[in-house]
C-alpha cells in the first residue's frame, strides 16, 4: 500500500490506474479510523480494482473550533487498518496541502438542509461539499463509498454530484454498530465510560421508535425526546422523523452524537 500526502500524487497514481483499464474506489474519511470506516473500504476492495482512502481532518466543516481541536489522530494506526482492509493507497495531506492559499476564497454552497446537522452546525456542509468536491477532482472518475450513518452528509453528496455533474457514482453502506447498538464514531472514544454507558440510548429510542412508527401507535418523534430526556448524561440536541428515516442527536460532556435508521 502507498501511502500519498500530495494532491498531484494521488491524481497521477490514479490516472495511470485507469488508463490501464480498472475502476477506482475512493472511501472519504477523517482519520481515527474503526470497523464502520473499514466496511467501507472493504466494500470498495470488493468492488473496485483500486481503493483510495483518503483521511484528512476538514476544518472548513468545524465550525466548533473546540471540537476541531478534541478531534482524535491516529496516522499509524489509520495506515495499518486501511492496508488490512486491503486499501492500496492512503492519501493524508496536511491543511497546506489541500488549501495552499489559506481558508478558500471559492466554495460549494449546499442550499436546502437547515434542519437538523444544517441548522445544528452552521455551515459544516458547505465545508463536507467543499473538501469532497476537492477530493472528487484529484481522484477522477471513481465510485465513492460513504456511510448511512451520516444520512444527511450522503444526501449532500448525491446532490453535489448531480448539481455539479461529478463523474462519481456514490454507494451508501449501511452503518456498523457496537454489540450494544451504538454507532461507531470516531468520537466515541471521547466518551468517559459513564457517558458511554449513557449513549446506548441513542439507538435504544431509534429503535423503540421504528416499531411505534411501523404500529402507528404514537407520536414517534415525542417518544425519541422522552428517551433521551430520562437519560440524565445526554442532552438532546434534535430528534426527526422523515417518511423513510428516525434521526436523532445528542451531546453526552461535549461529545456530540449523531445516530439514525431506516423507516
Ligand atoms: P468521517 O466521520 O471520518 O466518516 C468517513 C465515512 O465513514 C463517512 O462516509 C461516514 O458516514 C462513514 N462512517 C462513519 N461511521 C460509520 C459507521 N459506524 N458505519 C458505517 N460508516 C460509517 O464523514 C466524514 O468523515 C467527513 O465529513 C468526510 C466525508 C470525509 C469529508 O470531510
Amino acid at each position: 500500500m502507498r501511502v500519498l500526502d500530495r494532491g498531484d500524487q494521488l491524481r497521477t497514481e490514479l490516472d495511470a490506474a485507469r488508463a490501464a483499464g480498472p475502476t477506482v474506489g475512493l472511501v472519504p474519511t477523517m482519520g481515527a479510523l474503526h470497523e464502520g470506516h473499514a466496511s467501507l473500504i472493504r466494500r470498495s476492495v470488493a468492488e473496485c480494482d483500486v481503493t483510495a482512502v483518503t483521511i484528512f481532518v476538514n476544518p472548513l466543516q468545524f465550525n466548533d473550533a473546540a471540537d476541531l481541536a478534541a478531534y482524535p489522530a491516529d496516522l499509524d494506526g489509520d495506515v495499518a487498518l486501511a492496508a488490512a482492509a486491503g486499501a492500496d493507497v492512503v492519501f493524508a495531506p496536511s491543511v497546506a496541502e489541500m488549501y495552499p492559499a489559506g481558508p478558500p476564497a471559492v466554495t460549494v454552497h449546499v442550499a436546502g438542509e437547515d434542519t437538523m446537522e444544517g441548522a445544528s452546525r452552521p455551515g459544516h456542509f458547505d465545508g463536507v461539499a467543499t473538501v469532497v468536491a476537492k477530493l472528487f477532482n484529484l481522484a477522477g472518475p471513481c465510485r465513492a463509498y460513504f456511510g448511512e450513518k451520516d444520512w444527511q452528509q450522503l444526501r449532500v453528496v448525491r446532490r453535489l454530484v448531480a448539481d455539479l455533474s461529478f463523474p462519481v457514482e456514490v454507494v451508501g453502506c449501511p452503518t456498523v454498530r457496537e454489540a450494544d447498538g451504538l454507532a461507531l464514531s470516531s468520537r466515541n472514544a471521547l466518551l468517559s465510560p459513564a457517558e458511554r454507558e449513557a449513549a446506548r440510548v441513542l439507538y435504544r429510542a431509534l429503535a423503540t421508535a421504528a416499531i411505534a412508527k411501523a404500529a402507528g401507535e404514537c407520536d414517534a418523534r415525542i417518544l425519541m425526546v422522552n428517551m433521551v430526556a430520562k437519560e440524565p448524561l445526554a442532552t438532546l440536541d434534535y430528534a426527526e422523523v422523515l417518511p423513510d428515516r428516525l434521526l436523532v442527536a445528542a451531546r453526552f460532556g461535549n461529545v456530540r452524537l449523531i445516530d439514525n435508521v431506516g423507516a
